[in-house]
């Protein structure tokens, strides 16, 4: 998803002048959404803290969240939107606007004890590298509390089933439905995590009746309640999941001779065969002569 000739997608999605607080949340009928998401972030973030970073924090929807926490960094590509948020919190010390991309954040290393994004991964083109920079500014043992849409849920099934669309919500790899705009299978998402040295703690299944039929037809505080109810079953089949993870410490690095090699070609781990490594895959060799590591061209 993220490599176009091997180098990530630099692309940003435009938010900038959108009438997106108007048009998606505060004039739409999404009162349930927004309230099953408040639910699962207060089950998942720690309760206070000192210095909370919103990747991605858009007008500041979710700030009442972050009330027990001493600085809340509001992080977003468009300045638009942090103006917008700034009118709303007005001067209040506590909060720091930063208008930046994701993959490209001006903190220091292990800056904040708590991170939160909810409702930006789905816009990025490069969510390896992102989720690489918030591991770097978040302290060991942080808490990052992340949302992502699922490409894997019952309405997907369902169609595939019925041979209704030409994708499988069963495969690992991202799905760009609309430029910008992808659904995440939670497995791809649990690899991705754990690569930048996150331990999932815990994932909550969020949004499932999020339907107009039933918002236009049942109470919004019977949904919620519904919905709070599902969460709990931890079966990750809805649109929208929620997953708390905590930054572990970094992996050991080994300090064995010569099993950190790999295939400059294929990247395949090399195993060591007498005088010479060799790529399994390809079946290539590289010569070691005299302690020296010859990767100039292969034996074979
Ligand atoms: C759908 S809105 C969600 C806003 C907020 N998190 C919420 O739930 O109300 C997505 C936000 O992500 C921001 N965004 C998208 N790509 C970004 C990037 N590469 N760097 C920083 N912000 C980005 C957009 O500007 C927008 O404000």
């Amino acid at each position: 998803m993220s490599t176009e000739g091997g180098a990530p997608r630099k692309d940003i999605i435009d938010y900038e002048g959108s009438r997106y607080r108007h048009e998606f949340w505060e004039d739409a009928n999404r009162a349930y959404e927004d309230r099953v998401e408040r639910v699962a972030l207060r089950r998942l973030l720690p309760a206070s803290g000192r210095r909370l970073l919103e990747v991605g924090a858009g007008y500041g929807r979710l700030t009442p969240e972050y009330q027990g926490f001493n600085q809340v960094v509001l992080l977003d590509y468009s300045l638009t939107h942090l103006q917008d948020a700034q009118r709303n919190l007005g001067r209040d010390r506590r909060f720091l606007y930063v208008a930046a991309d994701v993959c490209q954040q001006p903190f220091c290393a292990g800056a904040f004890d708590a991170t939160t994004t909810i409702r930006v991964l789905h816009h990025l083109p490069d969510v390896p590298g992102a989720l690489a920079e918030t591991a770097r500014v978040l302290a060991t043992g942080g808490v990052l509390v992340l949302e992502h849409a699922s490409k894997r849920h019952l309405k997907s099934a369902l169609r595939h089933a019925l041979g209704l669309q030409d994708w499988s919500p069963y495969t690992l790899e991202p799905l760009e439905f609309v430029k910008l705009n992808f659904d995440f299978h939670p497995e791809y998402m649990r690899q991705q995590l754990a690569a930048v040295g996150f331990r999932i703690d815990r994932r909550l299944p969020v949004s499932w009746l999020r339907l107009g039929l039933l918002k236009n037809t049942l109470p919004t505080g019977l949904l919620v309640h519904t919905d709070s109810l599902l969460q709990h079953s931890g079966a990750l089949w809805s649109p929208s999941v929620f997953v708390r993870a905590t930054k572990e410490n970094p992996p050991e690095i080994s300090f064995a001779l010569d099993d950190f090699l790999c295939c400059p070609r294929s990247g395949e781990k090399l195993r060591r065969e007498g005088d010479s490594m060799v790529s399994v895959e390809s079946g290539q060799h590289w010569a070691v002569r005299d302690g020296i590591y010859d990767f100039r061209e292969p034996l074979t």
